[in-house]
């Protein structure tokens, strides 16, 4: 079965068929998908989906994007949120140096604060980063490695940096972008870092994987995102697809029978 460790089905591009989409997805083989919060309102969201889904789970945090509005009583609804059963990660959190949106101190000092929650709730993190793979590397380093673990979502460092973050217990995200043209070097990456510290995402409504690349993304997609990593690592996609499973399992923690 297909697992999606990195959604965003409350944004809105879903909004005009988010129930048919999802009530789609168990007969194309997907089942599992963590709804991942971005925003203050993309948290709430994806409680709100765990909630209502059987198949779906939520990862609470908020972006590097929207860290202005992480105050104190943000920081209390976060750790609420976090407590909730179905609540497997505190994501996505981390640094985005494309955009900057915020000041960099602001996104780090908010990454930062972030981190500390997981280690207090102990729950692994879902990483992202863009333009700015070594503060990521850095702060992960000094602040969290080899605690509560997580997922460096949509990875797009170098293959030495993926195999130090797999030294420190972290698992690499791996998404559309692996089908690319472009994606030589994550081709390189899935090739070259244990098959069992890999775990698939989509980022949607972003990232469509080719032949639907500049589409709208779901998780069903993610079948052509297995095909491509069996591929690079020369098995049958039959069984890339399930380990890519038991990986995403042990990472959020979502074992079976526990
Ligand atoms: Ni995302």
């Amino acid at each position: 079965m297909i697992i999606d460790t990195h959604a965003h089905y409350d944004e809105h591009a879903f909004d005009a068929d988010r129930e048919e989409v999802l009530s789609s997805l168990a007969a194309k083989g997907v089942g599992c998908v963590v709804n991942v919060g971005a925003s203050p309102d993309g948290a709430r969201a994806s409680v709100a989906f765990a909630k209502k889904y059987d198949f779906m789970y939520a990862a609470v945090g908020i972006h590097p994007d929207d860290v202005g509005a992480l105050d104190d009583a943000l920081m209390e609804e976060l750790r609420e949120m976090a407590g909730l059963p179905k609540t497997v990660a505190i994501g996505e959190i981390g640094l985005d140096y494309y955009w900057d949106v915020q000041p960099r101190q602001v996104q780090k000092e908010a990454f930062i604060r972030q981190l500390e929650l997981a280690k207090e709730v102990d729950l692994p993190i879902n990483v992202h980063s863009r333009d700015a793979a070594q503060d990521t590397f850095d702060i992960l380093c000094a602040h969290h490695a080899g605690t509560t673990g997580g997922i460096i979502h949509c990875y797009s460092g170098s293959v030495e940096m993926a195999k130090e973050y797999v030294k420190r217990g972290y698992y690499i995200g791996v998404g559309g972008v692996v089908t690319f043209k472009n994606g030589k070097t994550l081709k390189n990456v899935v090739r070259e870092i244990p098959l069992e510290r890999i775990v698939t995402e989509t980022d949607c409504p972003y990232l469509a994987p080719v032949p639907f690349r500049g589409k709208r993304n779901d998780s069903s997609l993610i079948r052509y995102v297995i095909d491509e990593i069996a591929a690079l690592r020369g098995i049958p996609a039959g069984e890339a697809e399930e380990i890519l499973w038991n990986n995403a399992m042990s990472v959020y923690r979502m074992g079976t029978g526990e």
